[in-house]
């Protein structure tokens, strides 16, 4: 009895903050969902929330965590401008894929409703895993895995941002693979800059570990002034959008392959950070094969041999 009243009221606390938190929440939000499960006792716990805070709760990894993205994952998921689905919680939510697969009573079906967890220590980590860290992936393979511009769900296509596919170099329109430069010299990828500490590891950092916010500091470790040159580079790359966008808005057959072509190029460079920001040399690449593409779009190419090389892809 006293069970029930206990869920019964951390379930209306619940959704008193789901209410309160229609916008969006960003990292370093306090009062997130997340800290009210931190809070969970023995007594009041949900079957589908994942436990690793009963151990691991007052580690430097678990309180860098609470100020993360992935703390709100599910949050978000719910409230963004997309209908959310059960398939959804793949990459929003732990232990989706586990617990998806159980028989669970009637009156408590799992589902994006009664999901608790949001991208929380069971998405990377298992001590079933014979890796460091007890990771369930390789560092190369973990982030990519869910940071993809098409989640793969029916129907949603893309609605995600392009950091991996801008990394790798890959899925553009009209050019060969381009990987960053960076995809040579950081064996953990992703992780490198992500999650790099410079504070010792009992502090809890503000950008790197498991707050996996990228500091810009980092690029000093191998480059001189990155600072001034990144702003040019950012100026170059944004005047090219500028001359993709004008040439979009005048294109003639918005159904054409060339307008299709042009705009997913456009569309990546603006989904890594609004210019393309993990891959410099591929961002520029796919807005000049967007530009090549004018004749086309404004209805102004001249049916020969030059234009059908344009259109041919490599
Ligand atoms: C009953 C207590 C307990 C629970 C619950 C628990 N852990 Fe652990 N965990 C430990 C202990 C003790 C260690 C250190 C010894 C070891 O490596 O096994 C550890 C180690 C780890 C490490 C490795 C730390 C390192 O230094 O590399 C990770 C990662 C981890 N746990 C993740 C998890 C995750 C994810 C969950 C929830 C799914 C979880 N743990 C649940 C007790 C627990
Ligand atoms: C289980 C799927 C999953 C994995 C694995 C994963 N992420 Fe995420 N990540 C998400 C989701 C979902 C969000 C969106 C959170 C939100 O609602 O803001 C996110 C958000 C982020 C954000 C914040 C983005 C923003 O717009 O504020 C960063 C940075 C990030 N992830 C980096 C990483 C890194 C680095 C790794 C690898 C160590 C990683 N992620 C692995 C699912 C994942
Ligand atoms: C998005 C993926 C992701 C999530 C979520 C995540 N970790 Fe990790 N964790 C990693 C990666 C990757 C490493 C290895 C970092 C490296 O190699 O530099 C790691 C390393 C660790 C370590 C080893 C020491 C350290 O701090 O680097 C511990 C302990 C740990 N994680 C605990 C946790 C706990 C507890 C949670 C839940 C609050 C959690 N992790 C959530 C990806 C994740
Ligand atoms: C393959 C993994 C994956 C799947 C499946 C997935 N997402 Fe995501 N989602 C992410 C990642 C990673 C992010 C982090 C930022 C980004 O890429 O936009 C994210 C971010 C989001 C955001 C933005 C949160 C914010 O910061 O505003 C929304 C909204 C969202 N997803 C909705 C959905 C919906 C709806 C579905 C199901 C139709 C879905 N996602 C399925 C990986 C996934
Ligand atoms: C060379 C270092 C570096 C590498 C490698 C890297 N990032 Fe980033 N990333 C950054 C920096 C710097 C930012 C900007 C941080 C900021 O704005 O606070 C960033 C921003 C992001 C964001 C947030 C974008 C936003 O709009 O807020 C996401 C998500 C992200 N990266 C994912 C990834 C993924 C996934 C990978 C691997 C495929 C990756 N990053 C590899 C440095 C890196
Ligand atoms: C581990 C070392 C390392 C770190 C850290 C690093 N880079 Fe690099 N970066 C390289 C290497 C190596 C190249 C390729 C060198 C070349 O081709 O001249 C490169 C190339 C680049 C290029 C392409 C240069 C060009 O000529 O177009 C850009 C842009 C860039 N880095 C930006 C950054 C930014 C921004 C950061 C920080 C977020 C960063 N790098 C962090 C090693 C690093």
């Amino acid at each position: 009895m006293r069970q029930a009243l206990l869920f019964f009221f951390l379930a209306l606390f619940m959704l008193a903050i789901a209410h309160l938190s229609m916008t969006k929440l960003q990292a370093g939000d306090t009062g997130h969902p997340n800290q009210v499960v931190a809070e969970t006792t023995e007594e009041n716990e949900n079957p589908f929330q994942e436990k690793c805070y009963t151990c691991h709760g007052n580690e430097v990894a678990y309180k860098e965590w609470t100020h993360s993205g992935h703390a709100h994952a599910l949050v978000n998921l719910r409230h963004g401008d997309h209908p959310a689905w059960d398939s959804c919680l793949r990459c929003h939510s732990s232990r989706y894929d586990f617990l998806v697969e159980q028989s669970w009573p009637e009156d408590k079906p799992f589902n994006v409703e009664t999901a608790v967890n949001a991208v929380a220590c069971a998405s990377c980590h298992s001590h079933n895993s014979d890796r460091e860290d007890y990771l369930i992936k390789s560092p190369r393979k973990l982030c990519v895995s869910c940071h993809k511009m098409d989640c793969g769900c029916a129907g949603a296509g893309i609605i995600h941002q392009s950091q991996s596919e801008m990394f790798l170099g890959r899925e553009g329109a009209g050019i060969q693979r381009m990987p960053s430069p960076h995809v040579r010299v950081m064996k953990k990828r992703c992780v490198h800059c992500h999650m790099a500490k410079k504070d010792s590891p009992e502090t809890v950092a503000r950008h790197g570990g498991h707050t996996f916010i990228a500091d810009f500091a980092i690029c000093a470790d191998c480059h001189d002034d990155m600072t001034t040159k990144l702003t040019q580079y950012r100026e170059e790359i944004e005047a090219k959008m500028h001359a993709v966008k004008a040439v979009l808005d005048r294109a003639v057959d918005v159904d054409s392959d060339a307008y299709r072509d042009a705009k997913l190029n456009y569309d990546m460079v603006k989904g890594d950070s609004g210019y393309g920001l993990h891959n410099i040399p591929y961002a520029r690449a796919l807005l000049d094969y967007s530009l090549s593409l004018k004749p086309q779009l404004l209805g102004t190419a001249v049916e020969d041999a030059t234009s059908d090389d344009l259109h041919e892809r490599k």
